[in-house]
């Protein structure tokens, strides 16, 4: 038995923001942005977007991919196979009720599926990986998970903090797990073959939305002067990413008793090209190893890894057979990855 990625999707705004387009509005430059993160576009969704409207246009494009090219299955009776729905985002439609995933289910008509949201923050979507394949496997009857990773940062960021309004952007992915007769082990093994999951909550205050929480709750007739945003120790938070990445690479690598040689592509969450530049270094391994779109689409968090998927899927990149690995970091502190045979 075998849990495997069989579609992917994606759908990220088509408002295109450039580094210049920003120095137009705060006292930054291309150059900064793009030689402290490698960042050089960001998509921000239309104001009328939300959370759900990007998740599921991910999640159409996911179920596309199985209907085939000549349809033989529609999207409604591909959605009715799903047994379980997680979105991971930290900026969900509604905050505290109603889930994310519940309106998705609404939306798709995959009436047999349970719905949740995951927060992990950037984690999100390798957390909802091995949270998805647990739930497949503890029940004989369910086969078919649809995990969504999907942002609008934009809109919980303060658009004149030059400090953090360079670095996100909008957008989502999504994937189809199925509980497949593929071995997990041996030459033919196929799948999720094993997860990192950990959290360092000593670093909670490091990346964090002060307000509007039960801690800090908007009161009555309270003016706001900025939108309700989140806030950040950029280097403390740089220098927990390098660390979490080059130990999660290490530890999948250990536990699976492999080498980076046998692996072919690394997904990094998208958050700073030089966070993936300094665990290269760190581990000495080639640049070229690590999949990286942040150029074009900046961090979007729990989205960025699926994103990075369908383009590396839909472009033929992964082929498969292929060992891949994913390793996210974020907010919480949180931290993951997942070996996966494509
Ligand atoms: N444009 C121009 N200058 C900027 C700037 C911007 N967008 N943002 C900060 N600066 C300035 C600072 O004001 C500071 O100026 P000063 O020396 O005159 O005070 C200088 O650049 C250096 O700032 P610093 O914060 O030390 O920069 P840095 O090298 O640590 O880079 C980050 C900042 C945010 C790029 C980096 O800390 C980082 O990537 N952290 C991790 C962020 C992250 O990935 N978060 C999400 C995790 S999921």
């Amino acid at each position: 038995m075998a849990i495997e990625i069989i579609a992917t999707g994606k759908a990220v705004p088509p408002k295109r923001v450039s580094n210049k387009d920003l120095a137009a509005t705060i006292d930054t430059s291309d150059e900064w942005i793009r030689s402290h993160t490698g960042i050089g576009a960001r998509h921000i969704a239309h104001e009328d977007t939300a959370c759900s409207d990007l998740a599921l246009e991910a999640a159409r494009q996911a179920l596309e991919m199985l209907a085939g090219p000549r349809r033989e299955e529609t999207l409604e009776e591909i959605a009715l196979t799903l047994d379980m729905i997680i979105v991971g985002t930290a900026t969900p439609d509604y905050y505290a009720c109603p889930s994310t995933a519940c309106i998705i289910q609404d939306k798709l008509g995959a009436k047999n599926a349970a719905a949740m949201d995951l927060a992990a923050g950037c984690s999100g979507f390798i957390y909802g990986i091995e949270t998805a394949a647990g739930i497949l496997e503890t029940r004989k009857s369910r086969k078919r998970a649809l995990v969504i990773g999907a942002e609008i940062l934009s809109r919980i960021t303060d658009w004149t903090d030059r400090g953090t309004c360079v670095l996100f952007g909008d957008g989502a992915g999504a994937v189809i797990l199925e509980k497949t007769g593929a071995p997990r082990e041996g030459p033919e093994k196929r799948g999720l073959l094993r997860t990192v999951l950990g959290a360092d909550g000593s670093g909670w205050e490091h990346l964090i939305m002060p307000r509007g929480g039960s801690r800090n709750p908007l009161k009555p007739g309270e003016g706001l002067k900025t939108p309700l945003h989140l806030e950040m120790n950029g280097r403390a938070v740089y220098n927990f990413a390098v660390k979490a990445m080059t130990e999660t690479i290490e530890k999948l690598l250990a536990e699976e008793g492999i080498t980076i040689g046998q692996v072919e592509r690394i997904i990094p969450h998208q958050a700073n090209a030089r966070i993936v530049q300094a665990a290269a270094k760190r581990l000495g391994i080639a640049e070229e190893k690590f999949f990286l779109n942040i150029e074009e689409y900046a961090n979007t968090s729990a989205a960025s890894i699926p994103i990075a998927l369908d383009e590396m899927n839909r472009g033929g990149i992964l082929r498969k057979g292929d060992l891949i690995m994913t390793i996210g970091f974020g907010g919480g502190l949180t931290y993951g990855g997942n070996l996966i045979v494509w």
